[in-house]
């Protein structure tokens, strides 16, 4: 199946790494780098490098790392083969027809078969909408105030209450049964297969190019459930997608509306609120977060006003936080949520609410107040003490203090006090997070990566970021000084490309690996932490530092293995031994 390595190469070299990254991370230029929000792990502050030089990326916080087709296998879930398919497309460049193995083969046939027979499928409800047995769905489309071409944008639709109209239209298609039984759209059982979807209204569910993944349907009138949704699929992760992204994400708004079901997402856009999505009865989750954050960082809320879209609403806000988002939140009172409120105020008014909109904190807050009787002294006592707990996230201390007087003012409450208390909660916490922090640090130092490794790492970043040095290292260290097997393969390519070449980059040396462990390991060979910037001296004596532990460590390597070496090698092994003192570098 494997495409040749020219080939590979002439795909990676016509993307920018750079370019295909900046849709998905936010990146700003830093020194030699660009730098951003780690897509693969939840953090604060931007650990993810980029490197255009280097053409790979590199997490220094949880050590992700590859180059173009490492980052789309991981990112996008994509195989080998799809990232190169989808890399070459995307330059251009028509590959040579190659022969997929068995497997590959059918995943693919599936893949492809399922967004076929999903489309046919939205055709298919969409088209009984309008033909006699589908006018109930049209009514009720209708009542709820959807006109004509909304309905036609959003594909909406209509499931026959014969339950096996789907299932003999789309075998009527030709497609079979695993097929349609992988898609969710059809149920087998003993009885035979019937539809799942039956007598509701339709909602295809799209992926961000507008691709149908998976349906909604909703009961007509009261029953239960009320929505039923696709099952997962291999195209469908509800914890991956949001339902409106695809129109959300051209809306060219400053910020993007998140509400909690598909008939708010409908009725805000059909409101001129394009910029709205919903999760999909399903908890929101980091991945959603993650692919908000390709889109803005400005996050309005919109969620129920009942109980349930409150606590829903209270655990998705630390989620959009941890990944870099501002997040407000929206107040629908007393409506219950976007579509209910935009059909009885209008959208002017929805505007309003926007514009007023309170940041998520004060939102926590307000909400944590309802569950206590503040007219009781005792009640309130224990409301203030909870809020100034809360209070104590941020660490910044005039920001601290902004929400400490906002809450104090908003509650009644003394302010200096709450001050007070939220300083003594502040400190009883740094105490239990030092004493972890400590405990950090043994662990850490127990696993801490070998210094020999180190070196190794350290050279070759070196000769990387300045390949001038590979004539004064090449006189001391040879590539089998590198003794670990990843370690050495790289380092003969990079021998090589610095002699015929004079000059090295990582992403294309990635492509001699197969796996994303191994570009990980490769990617973190050429990311070690060397500060521009620093004094000839200092690099002097990190270069004698680090050849010396390289060779002495290669050294005893050959020691440990001497009965296997070749004549010759014993030969080497015994001049390296002799001139291991006089290794001595000098820069000028
Ligand atoms: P309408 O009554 O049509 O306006 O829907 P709603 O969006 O106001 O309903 P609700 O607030 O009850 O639900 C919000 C979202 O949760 C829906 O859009 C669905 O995605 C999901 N949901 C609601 N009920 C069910 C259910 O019974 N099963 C599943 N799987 N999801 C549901
Ligand atoms: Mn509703």
């Amino acid at each position: 199946m494997y495409y040749s390595d020219e080939i590979i190469e002439e795909v990676r070299s016509a993307n920018d790494i750079v370019d295909v990254i900046s849709p998905y991370v936010k990146l700003a230029k830093k020194g030699a780098s660009y730098f951003g929000l780690c897509p693969f792990h939840n953090e604060k502050s931007g650990s993810f490098s980029v490197s255009q030089s280097k053409q790979m990326y590199y997490c220094f916080g949880c050590g992700a790392g590859g180059n173009v087709f490492t980052f789309l296998m991981e990112y996008e879930k994509m195989s080998f083969v799809e990232s190169i398919s989808y890399l070459a497309n995307r330059a251009g460049i028509t590959l040579p027809e190659v022969e997929l193995t068995e497997e590959e083969k059918r995943r693919k046939n599936l893949k492809n078969q399922l967004y076929e027979v999903n489309k046919e499928a939205a055709k298919f409800f969409h088209y009984q909408l309008n033909t006699k047995p589908g006018e109930i769905g049209k009514k009720y489309f209708e009542k709820r105030g959807l006109s004509e071409e909304t309905q036609t944008r959003f594909g909406l639709g209509y499931s026959n209450i014969d339950g096996t109209v789907l299932y003999r239209y789309l075998k009527n298609k030709g497609y079979d049964d695993n097929v349609l039984k992988e898609s969710g759209l059809i149920i087998m059982n003993e009885r035979g297969a019937y539809d799942r979807f039956r007598d509701r209204v339709m909602f295809p569910i799209m992926d961000i190019n507008s691709k149908v993944i998976g349906f909604g349907g909703r009961i007509i009138g009261d029953g239960e459930p009320k929505y039923l949704n696709s099952p997962e699929t291999i195209l469908f992760d509800k914890g991956r997608n949001l339902y409106g992204l695809n129109f959300a994400k051209s809306s060219r708004q400053p910020n993007i509306i998140i509400c909690e079901g598909y008939m708010d997402v409908i009725a805000l856009h059909q409101a001129g609120f394009t910029q709205a999505v919903a999760a999909l009865g399903t908890a929101f989750t980091a991945a959603h977060a993650m692919l908000l954050k390709r889109y803005t960082n400005n996050i309005l809320m919109t969620f129920d006003s009942d109980g349930a879209g409150v606590k829903a609403a209270l655990r998705a806000i630390p989620i959009m936080k941890s990944a870099g988002l501002s997040v407000k939140a929206i107040d629908m009172r007393p409506y219950k949520d976007p579509d209910e409120f935009i059909k009885a105020l209008g959208p002017e008014e929805f505007q309003k609410r926007i514009d007023s909109a309170v940041n998520s904190f004060m939102y926590k807050i307000d909400k944590l107040s309802l569950e206590y009787d503040l007219n009781d002294p005792a009640e309130k006592t224990k409301f203030i003490n909870e809020a100034a707990k809360e209070l104590t996230e941020f660490e910044e201390e005039i920001e601290r203090n902004n929400y400490v007087e906002a809450v104090a003012q908003k509650f009644g409450i003394d302010c200096e006090s709450l001050k007070r208390l939220v300083n003594r909660y502040g400190n009883a916490m740094e105490i239990v997070q030092t004493g972890e922090s400590q405990k950090r640090i043994q662990d850490s130092s127990q696993v801490k990566e070998d210094g020999v490794v180190k070196s190794q790492q350290i050279l070759l970043t070196l000769l990387c970021n300045e390949p001038q040095l590979f004539g004064i290292i090449s006189k001391y260290i040879s590539p089998e000084d590198f003794v670990d097997d990843i370690y050495n393969k790289v380092a003969v390519t990079v021998y090589e490309q610095l002699k015929d070449t004079g000059n090295i980059v990582p992403g294309q040396i990635m492509n001699m690996f197969e796996n994303e462990e191994e570009h990980k390991k490769v990617a973190s060979l050429f990311s070690n932490d060397i500060r521009e910037g620093t004094s000839v001296k200092e690099k002097e004596k990190i270069l004698n530092e680090t050849i010396l532990n390289v060779k002495k460590n290669s050294l005893a390597f050959r020691n440990k293995n001497y009965s296997a070496l070749t004549g010759e090698e014993k030969q080497k092994f015994i001049a390296d031994k002799m001139n291991l003192q006089k290794i001595h570098v000098t820069l000028n």
